[in-house]
């Protein structure tokens, strides 16, 4: 049933039902449609009411039917629509809870709307570079006026139904329902049961007093706000007809409008993100209903960088923390850190005192193994050094009670032989968080070998619940997001070898979109992370070639903003990137050492290079089962290393740009006597997609 029909006197209710969020899937809006021809037909009904079962009046399009031709089939939602507001008996929406997309735009097809307060009203079509493709453009500026309408469009944030009913004129919603809605729904039927003309919304006149300077004005901001994204100004557009054109001629700018976003790179690539966010929480071993652990209390070990920040995720969850440490002045330095951090968003009006203090009243500290063993997980965040982790494990091993979860945050180290250091292997995982912890999206969730399926099925669920995007990988150096990078900063380092300085570097990267090019990238983080791992490299892996300019770089003490030099000069306390002639200076002496003529390289060539050596690298890692899915690689990238969003990732790019053209241009690279040749074979199944004409998330 996707929905029902019940009379009540002489009103008929109609109630959508389709869980979760009574998403306007063929099934329901053919349902719907029946009941409203139903209670058109039937005399005995004098007024209807179409509410939605559940926690949702309607949610919107079923996301499931998204660019399938069920999504056109009749009664699509804008007959739907139209049959709902061409009915000759009055129909009240009776809205709660959710009420979004094209649940709003069936709403606004009803002849009044009633609602339940605390209901999330939003068209957030925009947020997959879309507009509301089913009238919200051009009834919600006449139902609520065009301002307000036209923020709630380009931005597709929610609102609250109390807050929006106390907008000047609007005819949005007519009543504010405290208590039963239902009851409240049918007796306001009753009310207006025999009020002829039914009002629609369609028949209203969308003003504003200045509408072409206010459009003008609006498009200046919207235009800067939205640089990449064509779908906020289109929104705007289709706005503005309301306002300008008849409500049948604003329709078709609307549709046109729909139609040349559904096929723009950007939506296709933000509509990937949001289906892709949804499908990294599933594992095809894992069933979705696996009993979880419960976590009541959390132990951090180590408040460093990592373990500051790993401790305010669950403190902002209102999970209890203790943190251990080995010396009290690393204690008091550690939660300090924390105060600094919380103090700062109180400053900025970010964080209410009392939430702060709630949240602090919630953090305890000790240095004894002893006051941490009834925590039901822990994460270690200590040095980055396998004795030391060996030492923490075998304690941890001992203390905590049975069953808890014992978790590390190793960026480098091998999953499973930390787990080999306890007598419970099944019980070990890796929580690698990204630095700032507290701050970013990225929880990569590493999984060994024999990490039991109800302790992932408890670290995802948990990720969760402190906000990350939590992407599982498997056991290697590096997991997803490192393991990739590394490649992409030994391109980095060729190509100032062959004649690109750091900044031409980087700037070519920021033009495509990320966030920060590998260099000030570097500096930020610290040239020593890398150095220290190319040292472990030399002797492991002797065959790998690097360029040598980033470990001059390192002799020289310019680890970056913290040392303040790095690739870049800094002036104390700021963080501006000053181009640094010492730095080009020591490129171009390596470069006459080793006998390298620089020539001038294209941006096309160094984004080609960089982009390119991420995608081969995720190949193997997708071959390699490390990875469980291609989208998987693409949220490591737009949630952990700032790949710009409305490319939809490394896997979305090459799929775009197309794979056979990607393998050329790997070809081309591997003729590069300065690159590595080996390198650039493409991954066999990069190699092979490319041949079949495939694409990596097909
Ligand atoms: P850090 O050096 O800032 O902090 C480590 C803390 O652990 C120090 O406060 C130290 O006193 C404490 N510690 C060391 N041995 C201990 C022991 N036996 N018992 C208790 N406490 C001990 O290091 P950071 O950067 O926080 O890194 C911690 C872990 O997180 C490492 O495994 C690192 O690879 C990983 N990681 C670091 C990232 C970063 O960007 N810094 C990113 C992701 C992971």
């Amino acid at each position: 049933m996707s929905a029902s029909y019940e009379v009540r006197g002489p009103v008929a209710v109609i109630t959508l039902n389709n869980p979760p969020v009574n998403g306007l899937g063929y099934a329901t809006r053919k349902a719907a449609a029946e009941a409203v021809e139903q209670a058109e037909n039937d005399p005995v009904v004098k007024a209807i009411v179409l509410t939605g079962a559940g926690k949702a009046f309607s949610g919107g399009a079923d996301i499931r039917e998204f660019g399938s031709p069920k999504a056109l089939a009749e009664p699509n939602l804008l007959s739907l629509i139209a049959r709902v507001e061409s009915c000759t008996k009055p129909i009240i929406a009776a809205v709660h809870s959710v009420c979004m997309g094209g649940g709003l735009e069936l709403a606004l097809g009803c002849h009044y709307r009633v609602a339940a307060p605390g209901a999330k009203i939003a068209l957030p079509e925009v947020k997959l570079g879309l507009l509301p493709g089913a009238g919200g453009t051009q009834r919600l500026p006449r139902a609520l006026g065009v301002e307000p309408a036209l923020n709630m469009i380009v931005s597709g944030e929610p609102v609250l139904s109390e807050q929006l009913a106390q907008v000047p004129g609007q005819v949005l919603f007519q009543k504010i329902i405290e208590g039963d809605l239902l009851e409240g729904a049918i007796a306001y039927a009753l009310e207006v049961a025999d009020k002829r003309p039914l009002p629609r919304v369609r028949e209203l006149k969308a003003s504003h007093p200045e509408a072409q300077a206010f459009f003008q004005f609006a498009r200046n901001t919207v235009g800067a706000m939205s640089k990449n994204f064509p779908a906020p100004l289109r929104c705007l557009e289709a706005v503005a007809a309301a306002v300008n054109l008849k409500f049948d001629e604003g329709m078709r700018v609307e549709r046109e409008g729909f139609a040349h976003l559904m096929h723009t790179p950007e939506s296709k690539a933000l509509r990937h993100a949001f289906f892709a966010e949804r499908a990294a929480s599933k594992i095809p071993d894992v069933p979705e209903d696996m009993p979880q652990r419960a976590i009541q209390k959390v132990a951090v070990i180590g408040a460093g960088t990592m373990g500051g920040g790993i401790s305010m995720n669950f403190l902002n969850a209102g999970i209890p923390v203790v943190i251990l440490e080995m010396k009290q002045e690393a204690l008091e330095r550690g939660v300090a850190t924390i105060r600094k951090n919380y103090e700062a968003q109180v400053k900025k009006g970010k964080l209410k005192e009392d939430k702060y203090q709630q949240r602090m009243s919630l953090l305890s500290t000790t240095l004894s193994y002893d006051e941490i063993g009834d925590a039901d997980m822990v994460i270690e965040a200590v040095f980055e050094d396998l004795a030391v982790k060996e030492q923490v494990f075998k304690k941890l091993d001992a203390v905590m009670k049975p069953g808890a979860i014992l978790a590390t945050n190793t960026s480098t180290l091998d999953v499973d032989k930390i787990a080999a250091f306890t007598q419970r292997p099944q019980d070990v995982i890796g929580t690698h968080f990204f630095s700032p912890a507290n701050v970013m999206k990225l929880l990569e969730v590493v999984r060994g070998a024999k990490t039991a399926k109800d302790v992932l099925a408890t670290v995802m669920a948990l990720g969760k619940k402190i906000r990350k995007t939590c992407v599982v990988s498997g056991v290697c150096d590096g997991f997803i997001g490192n393991r990739m990078i590394e490649q992409y900063s030994r391109q980095a380092g060729f190509l100032l070898e062959e004649g690109c300085t750091p900044q031409q570097v980087d700037k070519a990267v920021e033009k495509f979109g990320f966030a920060m090019g590998p260099f000030r990238m570097g500096d930020l983080a610290g040239n020593d992370v890398g150095w220290y791992i190319r040292k472990r490299r030399y002797v492991e892996k002797p065959e790998l070639r690097y360029s040598k300019t980033a470990d001059l770089l390192c002799e020289m003490g310019r680890f970056g903003q913290k040392t303040g030099a790095g690739w870049y000069d800094y002036q104390p306390g700021k963080r501006d990137a000053i181009p640094s002639r010492t730095v080009v200076e020591m490129i171009e002496m390596h470069r006459a050492a080793q006998g390298i003529t620089p020539r001038k390289i294209s941006d096309e060539e160094i984004v080609q290079r960089l982009v390119f050596s991420l995608v081969n690298e995720a190949a193997r890692i997708l071959e390699e089962g490390i990875a469980l899915r291609a989208s998987d690689i693409d949220m490591v990238y737009l949630t952990g290393y700032g790949f710009p969003l409305w490319r939809g990732g490394p896997m979305c790019y090459a799929d775009t740009v197309g794979l056979y053209n990607v393998v050329q241009a790997m070809k081309r690279f591997a003729k590069n006597p300065l690159d590595d040749a080996k390198f650039w074979e493409p991954a066999p199944l990069l190699a092979r997609l490319a041949e079949q004409g495939k694409g990596f998330n097909d």
